[in-house]
């Protein structure tokens, strides 16, 4: 399987933080947001990563991550010349996804929970053509939403809906089979003008192939799309870090966890961050710590 993570957007609802500088390369807590996203494709075990973002901000990305051998994955880059919408991602990644199934990840999306890391280590067993997650919000008119009957079947997506049928969101995180290049190439855009990836997941379902994961009460999930979310996402973080557990959204961890890296190669990270607490965590992580 192959993940790409889509870190274009305006980021219009963080002005004037944003009119320079790129949402996925601002902090939440201690360090960059695109971190979460990336380590989130790492634990489900993908190591071909495509990102996309604009043409002022790629640079940025390619800066801070290179080609990934750092981490034992493989990075490429595509730009996005306007944000015509989320659905675009497998268009300007036809190429790069070729005959393979694909992850997409929202490069503003924090994800945290046992249950869901456990989901994406077995991610690869699911057998369907598409899965996505379901989230319970108390404010279901910003979001993707999925409508559930009685045997807890998905009957209905709808985005951004006025009246919405039901409170559980879909997260911006996809996986789908490679007939999903196809399926975006036929989107037209929608009344906002974009390529929704809401109508990619009514053509799955349309076609019986939407499986549908909610998540549980434990699993955070955080669009860190405006300062509010942006702020409770980086607090979240600095208290689940203080409590002595896991690091969140550590990609240097989920590599060398994973088998990724070796601890010789994990040491020379840790070291190039030595002067931060991260780094030190990262020291910690190995028999030198
Ligand atoms: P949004 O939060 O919907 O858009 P945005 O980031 O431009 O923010 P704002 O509404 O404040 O102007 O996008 C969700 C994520 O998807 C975010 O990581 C940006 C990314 N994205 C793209 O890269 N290209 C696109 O065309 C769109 C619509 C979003």
């Amino acid at each position: 399987m192959k993940g790409i993570i889509l870190a274009g957007g305006k980021g219009t609802r963080l002005y004037p933080i944003t009119k320079v500088l790129s949402k996925q390369i601002l902090p939440v807590y201690d360090k960059p947001m695109i971190y979460y996203s990336l380590s989130v494709l790492m634990l489900a075990g993908i190591k071909d990563i495509l990102i996309i973002s604009s043409e002022r901000d790629i640079s940025f990305y390619e800066a801070l991550l290179g080609n990934g051998v750092q981490y034992g994955v493989n990075i490429q880059y595509s730009i996005q010349k306007e944000p015509r919408g989320i659905a675009e991602a497998f268009i300007i990644g036809r190429s790069f996804i070729a005959n393979s199934s694909v992850a997409l990840i929202l490069g503003d999306n924090v994800f945290y929970g046992d249950a869901f890391y456990k989901i994406l280590g077995n991610i690869g067993e699911l057998e369907s053509q598409a899965i996505v997650f379901a989230y319970y919000v108390y404010d279901p008119s910003n979001y993707g939403i999925v409508e559930f009957n009685r045997q807890g079947e998905a009957i209905s997506v709808e985005e951004k809906p006025v009246c919405p049928k039901s409170n559980y969101a879909i997260p911006g995180l996809y996986f789908y089979d490679s007939s999903v290049v196809d399926k975006a190439q036929q989107l037209k855009p929608s009344n906002r003008g974009e390529l929704e990836i809401t109508d990619i997941n009514k053509m799955y379902l349309y076609n019986k192939q939407l499986k549908v994961l909610p998540l549980d009460s434990k699993t955070k999930w955080y669009d860190t799309g405006t300062c509010k979310s942006l702020h409770e996402a980086s607090s979240f973080v600095r208290k689940t870090q203080r409590k002595g557990k896991a690091y969140v959204g550590c990609i240097e961890e989920v590599a060398f966890r994973k088998g990724y890296i070796s601890e010789e190669q994990l040491l020379s990270l840790a070291r190039s961050n030595i002067k931060s607490d991260y780094g030190r965590y990262l020291i910690g992580l190995t028999t030198k710590g």
